[in-house]
């Protein structure tokens, strides 16, 4: 679904014209589309509907407290990766028994918060965090549900820094050791074992290597079942790609379900899916302003106000954005769009056909919604972006632009220099 688009020469995000909210707030200023957040979920739901999957929207792609609220008010849950995250959830009103808690370094403080917060079950990444997570569970005096996280090592086909369903990685536990691992783990003092976790990667584009990965668990989960009638859920992760340009075709949920479903439905157990980029990733622009048009002998730069502190993609993945105009021009001109920062890293396109722009103008870099605001930082001591969050004819601040006292905060003065 596109929210994006133009109206009388403007750009609009749902029937807000992108240059006004930009006057008002400010840029580098980041513009979600809840509409087009609610779509996707309903696609994704209606897809998988033979399942009736519990779709756990991947806090780490926006954790903007009103995104993951927009989420909760349409019955999804929560796959979170930190204390931080759940923390996150509670004050956005989520409610933690619809939350799973992945990630291979999980520290002793945030699996008791997690288990006093009664989460459904966490994703485990290792023998040794199972019985960390019993350990806790006991001191607690409460039971923890677990779903082991298996290494299906199969290749996803996507960025080497985002594909983790390869055996060489550091996620989940080997296939082979896994019914091992799971009986011990079925074992422990405060343990429920309550299902099976795969997650092989992100952006991936086709539905085979999800049926693969599929086919390779599907023996395991039907073992742990019959053993256990604490075995309820099969966790399939995120991963599903988007389109970030034009001719780059999305992973289209349908094919995504008649790939899972079929093999789902043998398997028998409750589904849970974890996406993140499929959810929000379109739903975003990041809004930045031309300060400086500079020409050298070989290039022509587009100089912004929003750098890789902003957004990180271009320059950590190499990956592509869009960048539309907000007032609209067909003019091209072949330039790098590159921010402040003093890295050469620093760009968000290079060497590519950019709307011509002068000194002033406004640009929206596309498919900003993914990874854009959580992965920004405050690097050359920016101040990060402010975000506002559209819904229809009206836009709301999610996120108020950060101001120098921030900067600084937790940080403690030296002491005076005694002369
Ligand atoms: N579940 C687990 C256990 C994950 O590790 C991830 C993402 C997801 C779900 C959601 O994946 P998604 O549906 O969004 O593909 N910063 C990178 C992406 C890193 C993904 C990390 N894990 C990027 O900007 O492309």
């Amino acid at each position: 679904m596109n929210i994006f688009g133009y109206k009388h020469g403007e750009l609009y995000a749902e029937r807000v014209p992108v240059r006004r909210l930009a006057e008002r707030y400010g840029t580098p200023l980041y513009v979600y589309s809840r509409g087009h957040f609610e779509a996707q979920y309903h696609t994704l739901h209606r897809a998988m509907a033979e399942v009736d999957p519990l779709i756990c929207f991947s806090v780490k792609s926006n954790s903007n407290l009103s995104v993951i609220r927009t989420f909760a008010d349409i019955g999804a849950g929560a796959d979170i990766v930190s204390g931080g995250e759940l923390y996150r959830l509670l004050q956005a009103g989520l409610d933690p028994s619809k939350a799973v808690f992945a990630g291979v370094g999980k520290t002793s403080e945030e699996i008791e918060f997690a288990i006093r917060e009664n989460i459904l079950f966490f994703t485990v990444e290792s023998e040794a965090e199972a019985v960390r997570i019993s350990d806790s569970a006991r001191s607690v005096g409460a039971t923890a549900r677990i779903a082991f996280r298996v290494n299906p090592d199969v290749n996803p086909d996507t960025h080497l820094y985002v594909s983790t369903g390869r055996k060489e990685t550091k996620f989940g536990l080997d296939i082979e050791r896994s019914l091992a691992a799971c009986e011990r783990a079925a074992a422990l003092p405060n343990i429920e074992l309550a299902g099976i976790h795969m997650h092989i990667g992100s952006q991936i584009l086709a539905p085979e290597p999800f049926a693969a990965a599929l086919e390779r668990v599907a023996p395991l989960c039907m073992r742990l079942r019959s053993l256990y009638s604490s075995v309820r859920y099969l966790d399939i992760g995120g991963g599903l790609g988007i389109s970030y340009h034009s001719g780059q075709a999305p992973l289209d949920p349908a094919r995504y379900a008649s790939a899972v479903v079929p093999v789902l439905k043998e398997i028998g157990l409750s589904v849970v899916l974890e996406p993140g980029r499929f959810l929000v990733g379109n739903g975003g622009l990041l809004v930045c302003r031309v300060q400086y048009v500079k020409d050298n002998a070989f290039r022509k730069f587009l100089i912004i106000d929003a750098g890789m502190n902003d957004l990180i993609r271009p320059s950590l993945y190499e990956a592509h954005h869009d960048v539309l105009p907000v007032r609209h021009t067909d003019r091209t001109c072949r330039a790098d769009l590159v921010g402040p920062i003093c890295e050469t890293g620093d760009f968000i396109a290079l060497d590519r056909e950019l709307p011509c722009s002068e000194q002033g103008d406004l640009l929206a870099i596309a498919s900003a919604g993914a990874y854009g605001f959580t992965m920004s930082s405050n690097y050359n001591s920016r101040l990060r972006a402010a975000a506002v969050l559209v819904h229809g004819g009206r836009a709301r601040l999610i996120r108020k632009r950060e101001v120098f006292k921030d900067l600084v905060r937790g940080e403690l003065r030296p002491p005076r220099a005694r002369q």
